[in-house]
């Protein structure tokens, strides 16, 4: 099996009826969506959050029962995917382009599991480029003085165009090599005017579900 597959279909377990749940964007969660459709065919009772309008769409389709951000005050878990992790269970997120609308539901989630494949769990951050949602208007600007940080942003683009976030925003990817204090690159990065928000997730993840080769899934907690 899939080693992403491995890890998506894994973290249902720790769905129980009645929950309030984020849904994370990717291809790896999509295998938890799948997996969760499933189960409400079934009668799982659940209400989620989608943290992307790629996973609305698909989550509608699968006939997910869905509510808006603005009409909940509490998640009870967030499932998603991730770009890098490391041990301290500090995230790189952001690759899909979603990082803003994830790191919204995440922060009001009681628990944030994440689902990787074991490429992805890493003795450092950085090796990924840094995905960094940064407003339009002077983007220019804003690239220069993050790059000051010492990266090297590069605008993301599609089709020959700059790639365009569900919220309308641009994103510069970053690379950094060694993220060596991820807390502090957080708050230096979304100190700059024109930035929206940056893809590093810090304290927020507790669980990781990793799908390995082998076949097996290991899961690690706080
Ligand atoms: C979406 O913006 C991302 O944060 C994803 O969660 C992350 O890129 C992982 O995606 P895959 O599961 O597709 O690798």
């Amino acid at each position: 099996m899939d080693t992403k597959q491995l890890a998506g279909e894994k973290a249902v377990e720790y769905v129980k009826d009645g929950m309030q749940l984020g849904l994370g964007t990717g291809s790896t969660v999509y295998w938890t969506i799948l997996k969760l459709a499933e189960l409400v065919k079934k009668g799982l009772d659940i209400r989620c959050v989608p943290t992307s309008k790629s996973t609305e769409k698909i989550a509608e389709n699968l006939g997910i029962p869905l509510v808006s951000l603005s009409a909940i005050n509490h998640l009870d878990l967030t499932i998603d995917g991730a770009d890098e992790v490391n041990p301290n269970f500090d995230l790189i997120k952001g690759g899909g382009g979603a990082l803003l609308r994830e790191k919204m539901v995440a922060s009001i989630s009681q628990r944030l599991l994440i689902v990787i494949d074991e490429s992805k769990y890493v003795s450092h951050l950085g090796e990924f480029s840094l995905p960094v949602e940064i407003v339009p208007f002077g983007w220019e600007m804003t690239s220069k003085q993050i790059s000051r940080l010492g990266c090297n942003p590069r605008l993301r683009t599609k089709e020959n165009s700059p790639f365009v976030t569900d919220n309308g925003n641009y994103i510069l990817d970053c690379y950094f090599e060694k993220i060596q204090n991820p807390s502090t690159l957080n708050s230096a990065l979304n100190m700059i005017p024109g930035v929206v928000e940056n893809g590093l997730f810090v304290h927020m993840a507790d669980t990781i579900v990793i799908g390995n080769r082998s076949g097996n899934v290991e899961i690690l907690k706080k």
